[in-house]
């Protein structure tokens, strides 16, 4: 039998107390739902592999609740860190260093010397998070093969009773999966392109955009597309990467001197001249 429990402060502690018993729960993200179990117990780990029916060479993300607790179980240079203080909470995964002592288990990273972690920004992820005080490993709650889920009844019929325990927060607010960033080479590599980062394009914030935009929603209401015209730019509508390496630096510059404070850039995929794009736009992030 699954209980499915609406998110409340009792119901995220008695998910909390089953994470800590070694079951696993599923729990909203803002990206889509996860399956979640303790990722210092190799056996709790392993009920997820059971459940969604994964094979179990294919590693599990870390789910934490601040970037202070990333650093207990992954090496975080001054890069990385930039990056976490960017992008975090939020949809994006990060691929660093394991830290032996941090005690992740083998099951999670299978068997690599690296981590795949990032802090979510879903309010009921963070409480349930902060209550547990444990790093979560959690892939999306489907079972492998099927889509990932994005509400409590998805999950429910994917996993059907492989999945004892739903805290159920609504329908996910991205509903796409986290971006995949390896930095484990001198140009972070995007492993997989996730969620657009415009979604975490607060009102004021100006947007270098890549690609069409059409249906994109901004934080708090209002659609990208009619963000006033000096608070906006694409590097190129039809999503060519030579025209947006073209007008990477005039397009930065501009938004620069129309004076935006902030400037939420959306993902390019990291292939060919995309990762010469995104490095530049790392270094312009973190102002070198
Ligand atoms: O939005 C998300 O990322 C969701 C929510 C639940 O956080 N999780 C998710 O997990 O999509 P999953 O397991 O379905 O996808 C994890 C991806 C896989 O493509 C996996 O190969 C990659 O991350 N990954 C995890 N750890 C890695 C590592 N150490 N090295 C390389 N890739 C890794
Ligand atoms: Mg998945």
């Amino acid at each position: 039998m699954t209980k499915i429990a609406t998110a409340s402060l009792s119901s995220i502690e008695e998910a909390a107390a089953l994470l800590r018993d070694g079951e696993i729960v599923a729990f909203p993200t803002e990206t889509v739902y996860g399956l979640g179990a303790n990722a210092l117990d190799g056996m709790a780990v392993a009920k997820i592999f059971a459940a969604k029916n994964r094979p179990s060479f294919n590693p599990l993300i870390v789910h934490v609740a601040s970037r202070e607790a990333a650093e207990a179980y992954v090496e975080m240079d001054a890069r990385a860190k930039g990056l976490a203080d960017m992008f975090w909470p939020g949809p994006l995964t990060m691929i660093l260093p394991k830290k032996e002592a941090g005690g992740i288990s083998d099951l999670v990273s299978a068997g690599l010397p690296t981590i795949g972690i990032r802090v979510p920004a879903h309010p009921v992820a963070r409480q349930l998070l902060e209550k547990v005080g444990l790093p979560i490993a959690a892939p999306s709650a489907n079972a492998s093969g099927e889509p990932s889920a994005t509400t409590p009844r998805h999950v429910a019929d994917s996993l059907k009773e492989n999945v004892p325990f739903i805290l159920a927060g609504g329908a996910c607010s991205v509903g796409l999966e986290s971006t995949v960033l390896d930095m484990m080479s001198d140009v972070p590599v995007i492993l997989r392109p996730g969620a657009v980062s415009a979604e975490d394009l607060e009102p004021g914030e100006s947007l270098l955009a890549f690609g069409p935009i059409k249906f994109m929603g901004i934080k708090g209401g209002g659609a990208a597309k009619d963000l006033a015209a000096d608070k906006y730019r694409n590097l190129s509508e039809s999503g060519d990467l030579h025209e947006a390496a073209a007008n990477l630096f005039s397009m930065l510059r501009d938004l620069d001197h129309a004076g935006a404070k902030t400037i939420a850039v959306m993902n390019i995929p990291g292939k060919g001249l995309g990762l010469a794009i995104n490095d530049r736009l790392a270094r312009a992030a973190l102002g070198r």
